[in-house]
């Protein structure tokens, strides 16, 4: 039997790296076809990481690039086509909840092609995020459905999906960042190459800015009150701020760019696993508008100030040592400023974060592929 496998955007890479891994090694007989959309293409955003987490080239590439949503959407599903045709396999495997997650989904389920989804449940309930809308179609169209926390499988059976599709597996990120821990790059040594080696305070201290929702970014008004939070909390910690494409093109295009032009910020271009995961380890805070961030900075153990105002992975905050501390500056600099004088939650790790998820995943597809030959 033959199973595509989809990759999309840079969290992707980090979630399929252990699948195709434990596929290989558990399920031999079984061949894996990998599919890219291309929805991300830049070298920092992408080709480095296929290199870092040995990811092998992909089998077909789909360029997709960037466009509107509907746009990148169409083109993805209308790519996707000919390549079910060619390959006919038994399943397509989707992580995540990128466009391109619920573009393929949606094509596979319409050739009545079985969809296994990784990482489903999980559920911010705030539609104006394009994945609320993506994690919800996609988990409907799904056969096997993998979810990383305990509310992702409550979430699943609140929506009447049958509890014998849902397997909770655990969190395949943890699997690669296990993985990947002992390569992770010294602060010292990423401040290095960035030409930044004095940038740390005196205890060799910093905090951990990402940003890239569209609901923080798009919006100059919203973009520019917290990107003038950050530069007062710069005040107590300097902050290093890796920068995704969209919010460097946000910045530019509504001219804010030279807010973080202040001593206690340094911006930096989009940063390698390895190097983000060294960065992470060890600073004071991360403050971030990310998913996968919020999973790390668990795993890790370090405090995580969420600039959201919900969560889609809750047990972050009842476990882990995640808080959500929304968009007002005045909450964001009192929780940013007594994290760092106290220290802050270290949060426990959650069930299943074990670094074995992606052996519990190859382990049910094993068990589906043995029932479809039986019937
Ligand atoms: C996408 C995902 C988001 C995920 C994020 C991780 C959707 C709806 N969003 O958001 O869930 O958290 O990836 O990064 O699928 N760009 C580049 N180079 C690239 C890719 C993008 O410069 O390699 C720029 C382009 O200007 C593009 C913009 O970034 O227009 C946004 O890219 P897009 O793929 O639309 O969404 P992300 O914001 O990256």
């Amino acid at each position: 039997p033959r199973i595509v496998c989809v990759v999309a955007a840079r969290p992707n890479l980090m979630k399929m790296a252990p699948i195709l891994r434990a596929l290989a090694r558990t399920l031999p007989q079984l061949e894996t076809v990998l599919v890219h959309t291309g929805q991300h293409y830049d070298d920092n955003m992408d080709g480095e990481f296929f290199t870092t987490l040995a990811l092998r080239a992909p089998d077909f590439r789909l360029q997709v690039g960037s466009c509107s949503h509907a746009q990148q959407t169409a083109q993805v599903m209308q790519r996707f086509e000919p390549v079910l045709e060619q390959a006919a396999p038994a399943a397509v495997l989707v992580v995540g909840d990128v466009n391109s997650t619920l573009a393929c989904a949606l094509t596979a389920a319409k050739k009545q092609i079985p969809v296994f989804h990784v990482e489903a449940g999980l559920r911010s309930y705030d539609r104006a995020m394009p994945e609320e809308i993506n994690r919800l179609l996609t988990d409907q169209l799904s056969t096997l459905l993998f979810t990383s926390e305990a509310s992702g499988t409550i979430n699943l059976q609140r929506e009447g999906i049958s509890p014998a599709r849902i397997h909770f597996v655990g969190n395949v990120m943890v699997d690669t960042l296990q993985h990947e821990l002992p390569h992770a790059t010294p602060p010292k040594e990423v401040l290095r190459q960035a030409h930044l080696a004095g940038f740390v305070d005196h205890n060799g201290s910093y905090a951990l800015l990402t940003l890239h929702r569209p609901s923080n970014v798009d919006d100059p008004r919203r973009l520019r009150t917290l990107i003038e939070t950050i530069v007062k909390l710069s005040a107590d910690v300097p902050i290093l701020f890796p920068l995704h494409p969209r919010t460097r093109a946000m910045l530019q295009l509504h001219e804010l760019s030279g807010l973080l032009d202040t001593p206690g910020v340094a911006c930096l271009p989009p940063q390698s696993y390895r190097d983000m995961l060294g960065l992470m380890k060890h600073a004071r805070v991360v403050l971030t508008d990310s998913g996968g961030v919020q999973e790390e900075t668990t795993a890790l153990g370090v405090p995580c100030l969420t600039l959201r105002d919900n969560t889609e992975r809750p047990v972050t905050v009842t476990e882990g040592s995640n808080a959500i501390a929304g968009r007002d500056p005045s909450v964001i600099l009192a929780l940013g400023r007594d994290i760092l004088r106290y220290g802050g939650k270290a949060g426990r790790i959650p069930q299943l974060w074990d670094g074995h998820a992606a052996e519990r995943i190859a382990d049910h597809i094993g068990l589906w592929l043995n029932n479809q030959d039986d019937h």
